[in-house]
């Protein structure tokens, strides 16, 4: 099958037929041309063309650009080295870096929860109160051109020092923690070792990043499925493949490599817990489009974060397929986008059938010993 490029003019993607249309409705156009905004229209129409088994397991390239993860590349002022990503592995499960020794980035961030915490929200520190936004996995963020449910941080580095001095999340005061740990021999000499200085918070957080960079999934059936393994995916599986990349429109905003189109969208989450109306991007943003929008999480890995949505409003998958297949919720900032599917109660099986072929194979995570403060005296 050829692959349309995003570039060519509109009456040339014409003529190449229905199925290159849904290529460009549902994904391609999107993510080659950036910002270019695929019309409703063009997306209803493409939902029509009919993807078979047969054609599936022929085609060579699938809308939406999906494709296997790449090669993690670390930034140029952090380049990831084996010490680093060990310091920063003990940083990302030691308590001490909160204000009453207890808060690890772990306790949210839990490995055997995919590193999420499996609660709608996350209890937050001290009095355990609900915080506002459920805790996203931290598996692919390398990935993610942004980082939180609304952007606000730009880079790695920069994400793993706020939850650090977030009065309600580990609520460290930033000098208070430096000295801290430039009071632990073990974490003095490592930080020296790996950064030619004492503990400061941008080398925290830079260590942080290093580890977080190796926290990658590879090898899930569809990935295995993409790579040219025609039965890594059940029947069932690729129906529910087929709705995904055409009926149910799910590749407007899931696709690329780690299924996300990384922008801001409304789709109509209702809202839960003790945010009465959470804006999302617009707190970054402040323009109306914005409002209550949220970054389209990657769905790699999404059997083992339950419940979801920024908020955890959701229980199950069949509740989220039974959510967009209702059209999302009322808002009226909703994007068009999202729009009553139509899916029959075996479609919308099958469709969840597919999205548990996204779970692929964990980073090993060993619980690392970390440095104590007590040390023999040198005699
Ligand atoms: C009290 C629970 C809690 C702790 C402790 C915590 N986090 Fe989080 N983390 C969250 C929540 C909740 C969010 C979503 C917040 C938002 O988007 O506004 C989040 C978001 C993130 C994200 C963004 C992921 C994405 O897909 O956008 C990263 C990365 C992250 N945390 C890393 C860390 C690191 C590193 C630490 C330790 C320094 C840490 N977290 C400590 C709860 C926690
Ligand atoms: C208009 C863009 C868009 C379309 C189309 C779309 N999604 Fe989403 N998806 C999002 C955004 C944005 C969120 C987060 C919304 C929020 O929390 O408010 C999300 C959240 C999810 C989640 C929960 C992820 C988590 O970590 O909590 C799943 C699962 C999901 N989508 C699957 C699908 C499926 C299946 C389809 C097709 C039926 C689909 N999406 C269509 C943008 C989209």
């Amino acid at each position: 099958m050829q692959s349309v490029s995003g570039r060519r003019p509109f009456y040339r993607i014409m003529a190449m037929g229905l199925v290159s249309l849904l290529l460009v409705g549902l994904g391609a156009f999107t993510v080659q041309s950036g910002e270019k905004i695929v019309h409703p229209d063009a997306v209803k129409k493409a939902r029509r063309v009919l993807i078979t088994l047969d054609t599936l397991d022929t085609m060579d390239r699938l809308p939406g650009d999906l494709s296997p993860l790449p090669k993690v590349k670390s930034p140029r002022d952090n380049p990831t080295t084996a010490e680093k990503v060990e310091l920063g592995k003990m940083l990302f499960f030691d308590p001490r870096l909160s204000g009453n020794d207890h808060w690890a980035c772990s306790t949210c961030h839990n490995p055997s929860l995919g590193f999420s915490d499996g609660l709608p929200r996350s209890l937050g520190f001290g009095d355990e109160q609900e915080l506002d936004r459920h805790t996203p996995t931290v598996l692919n963020i390398a990935f993610n051109s942004l980082q939180f449910w609304d952007g606000r941080a730009a880079t790695m580095e920069e994400q793993a020092v706020a939850p650090i001095q977030a009065e309600r999340e580990m609520n460290s005061n930033p000098k208070k923690l430096e000295r801290k740990l430039n009071a632990i021999p073990e974490y003095k000499e490592r930080f020296k070792k790996v950064f030619g200085r004492r503990v400061t918070m941008e080398n925290i957080g830079k260590a942080i990043a290093a580890f977080e960079r190796t926290l990658v999934t590879g090898d899930s059936p569809f990935d295995r499925y993409m790579k040219g393994d025609k039965n890594a995916l059940t029947v069932q599986e690729k129906r529910g493949l087929i709705l995904f990349i055409s009926k149910a429109g799910c590749t407007q905003c899931h696709n690329g490599e780690n299924l996300t189109d990384n922008k801001f969208h409304n789709i109509g989450v209702p809202p839960a817990g003790p945010a009465k109306d959470d804006l999302g991007r617009y707190n970054v943003t402040k323009s109306e489009v914005d409002k209550r929008a949220f970054k389209t999480p990657s769905i790699r890995n999404i059997s083992m974060t339950p419940p979801y949505m920024h908020n955890g409003v959701l229980a199950t998958l069949d509740e989220v397929v039974d959510f967009y297949n209702k059209g999302g919720g009322d808002d009226p900032n909703q994007s068009p986008k999202i729009f009553k599917l139509g899916l029959t109660r075996q479609e919308k099986r099958d469709l969840v059938a597919f999205l548990m072929t996204l779970t692929g194979d964990m980073p090993i995570v060993s619980y690392p010993q970390l440095p104590q403060v007590a040390t023999l005296s040198k005699r």
